[in-house]
């Protein structure tokens, strides 16, 4: 179990500060485009020592592509189990790596991002794509960023109704692998 100190207190009110602001933000949109926008803003404003904050989602082909996002300009399409993004799309699970030259397969957009974190957007257990986030700090993202961007990442699907979202139906869903 994971011990309670200040600065990780100070990181859970900061998330739950977050998570509140965007509710307020999106609440009132139902647009995908306009919201995943507005997170991957809020993001960058919000979080310490952050690079790249932005979207990719399962497309047509079942692979990812580009979303809204801050940062420099980034590669438009990754397939499903490459890179950070396509490990955690493919796995439907969290990644962190807290130092990217040690990932095998990482793809560099940035080349000042040294550690990344990349959470599934699942909407009732279906893959609809990642957020990402880059920092140029080594080891920058830990179980406490895991847990809030986990959160992030529930209020920005919740600002989502169906007609807005990717094919939700059961064809179009993409396993996970194990
Ligand atoms: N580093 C990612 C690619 C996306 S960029 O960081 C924006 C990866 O390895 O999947």
């Amino acid at each position: 179990m994971q011990v309670s100190t200040p600065a990780n207190s100070a990181k859970f009110a900061m998330y739950q500060d977050v998570c509140e602001q965007l509710h307020n933000l999106l609440v009132n949109e139902r647009n995908m485009v306009a919201n995943a926008a507005n997170t991957a803003a809020l993001l960058m404003q919000r979080l310490p020592d952050v690079n790249w904050v932005g979207f990719y989602f399962v497309d047509d082909e079942g692979e990812l592509v580009l979303g809204p996002f801050q940062g420099k300009v980034a590669c438009t399409r990754i397939p499903f189990g490459k890179g950070v993004c396509g490990k955690s799309a493919a796995e439907q699970k969290t990644v962190v790596v807290p130092d990217v030259s040690k990932f095998t397969g990482h793809i560099a957009c940035d080349v000042a991002s040294r550690s990344e974190i990349v959470v599934p957007l699942l909407n009732w257990g279906k893959l609809r794509g990642v957020l990402d986030i880059d920092s140029a700090r080594l080891n920058r993202f830990d179980e406490d960023d895991e847990e809030g961007l986990e959160s992030v990442a529930s209020v920005f699907m919740a600002s989502l109704v169906s007609d807005d979202m990717p094919d939700l139906s059961e064809e179009a869903a993409v396993p996970a692998v194990s």
